[in-house]
């Protein structure tokens, strides 16, 4: 029988829970968003996290595992996200996973949450190694290669803000609740994005790194400068011309990576894989489509569920460290901060400020 890792993620506002086997196969899946618990504050509150996490994650896996009909038996591993993310739901998901290992003489594997995103287009798409990693989420915005299972090269990353975080912020300004990604791209729609012309930051700069503070204070300013039923009226158009500058700053440090990648990788057909949650943004997508065709590139953006946090992902990243048969202590402590690689400086200013940071 197929190997089957239960995959656990709680570092954020998602409950996600999912079973996968070794042949690529999503045997059950399940993901309860806590949105409307946090709503109310305009962000994840850790503490309502947590809790929330506690109330509904032994119910999810049991679900799971009945919708599979599979029993703690039939399972070859227990896979968690052990970081980077919020501390206390971390502990949930870590210390559940722990206790079904332990009771059921099973293997544990600490899923890096950053490194679950990296590798899910290896499971939708069996994409080969090298590639080249292009992560944009709430508490992220870096490019990286990725080389192997563990195995992960930084080219750079935000100086400030991360892609979602700037998405959020936006909307906040704006007055479309959280989280703003969703709403930003839904008022974009109907609006012209020529309208504003906001700065695209970093564009041209050697290196990879990106920026969004300065495009976030110009919509800002833009806001200030109207009265507040023009505002108002204005939200389709400054939307629009937001991710507008968003995508085009994107697709140029995305360039850049790209030709470091076949640099570093000569002769090796390139791939691009996107992940986390702003790679939902069809704006962002088509900006992506354009340049990888562009450049003989191949284009993998897994579809939206995977993209966003879930379980599905870290039980495959379980199952890809175990085939290549790694497994940890019970003992591993979960880690607010962990960073894919070690070896890269910090990015200035640190980045990553966001509530999913
Ligand atoms: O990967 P994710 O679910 O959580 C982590 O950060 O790990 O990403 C959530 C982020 C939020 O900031 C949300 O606003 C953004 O992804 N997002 C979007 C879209 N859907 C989600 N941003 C832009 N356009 C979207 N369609
Ligand atoms: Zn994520």
């Amino acid at each position: 029988m197929a190997r089957v890792v239960l995959g656990i993620e709680t570092s954020c506002d998602e409950t996600g829970v999912a079973l996968v086997d070794e042949d690529r196969r999503v045997l059950a899946e399940t993901v309860r968003t806590q949105l409307d618990e946090h709503a109310l504050y305009g962000g994840v509150v850790p503490e309502i996290a947590a809790r929330a996490h506690v109330e509904s994650l032994d119910r999810l896996v049991a679900r799971v595992m009945a919708e599979a009909g599979l029993g703690f038996a039939d399972l070859s591993a227990v896979a968690a996200t052990a970081g980077p993310g919020l501390i206390g739901g971390l502990l949930v998901g870590l210390t559940t996973a722990k206790a079904i290992c332990l009771v059921h003489g099973l293997p544990l594997i600490a899923v890096n949450h950053l490194e679950a995103h990296a590798l899910t287009a290896r499971l939708t798409d069996d994409v080969a190694f090298p590639y080249l990693l292009l992560l944009v989420s709430g508490g992220h915005c870096q490019l990286v290669e990725v080389n192997g299972v563990g195995s992960f090269r930084r080219l750079g990353s935000t100086v400030d803000d991360a892609l979602g975080e700037a998405f959020d912020k936006v909307a906040k300004m704006l007055g479309l609740g959280f989280p703003g990604g969703p709403a930003v791209e839904r008022a974009a729609a109907s609006g012209d994005p020529a309208r504003f012309d906001f700065p695209r930051p970093m564009l041209g700069r050697p290196g990879c790194s990106f920026s969004f503070s300065g495009l976030k204070t110009a919509v800002r300013q833009a806001i200030l400068s109207m009265t507040p039923e023009e505002a108002r009226a204005a939200v389709p158009d400054i939307c629009a011309s937001f991710q507008a500058a968003v995508a085009a700053s994107v697709a140029d440090r995305t360039v850049r990576g790209l030709r470091l990648f076949q640099e570093r990788h000569p002769g090796v057909p390139a791939s691009l894989v996107v992940a986390g949650g702003v790679a939902a943004n069809a704006a962002l997508r088509e900006a992506l489509r354009q340049l990888t065709a562009k450049r003989g590139v191949r284009l993998v953006v897994p579809p939206p569920r995977l993209c966003t946090d879930n379980g599905t992902m870290i039980a495959w990243a379980g199952m890809e460290r175990l085939v290549l048969g790694q497994a940890d202590p019970l003992d591993t402590p979960a880690r607010a901060r962990w960073p894919l690689d070690p070896a890269a400086e910090p990015a200035l200013g640190g980045g990553g400020k966001g509530p999913k940071a």
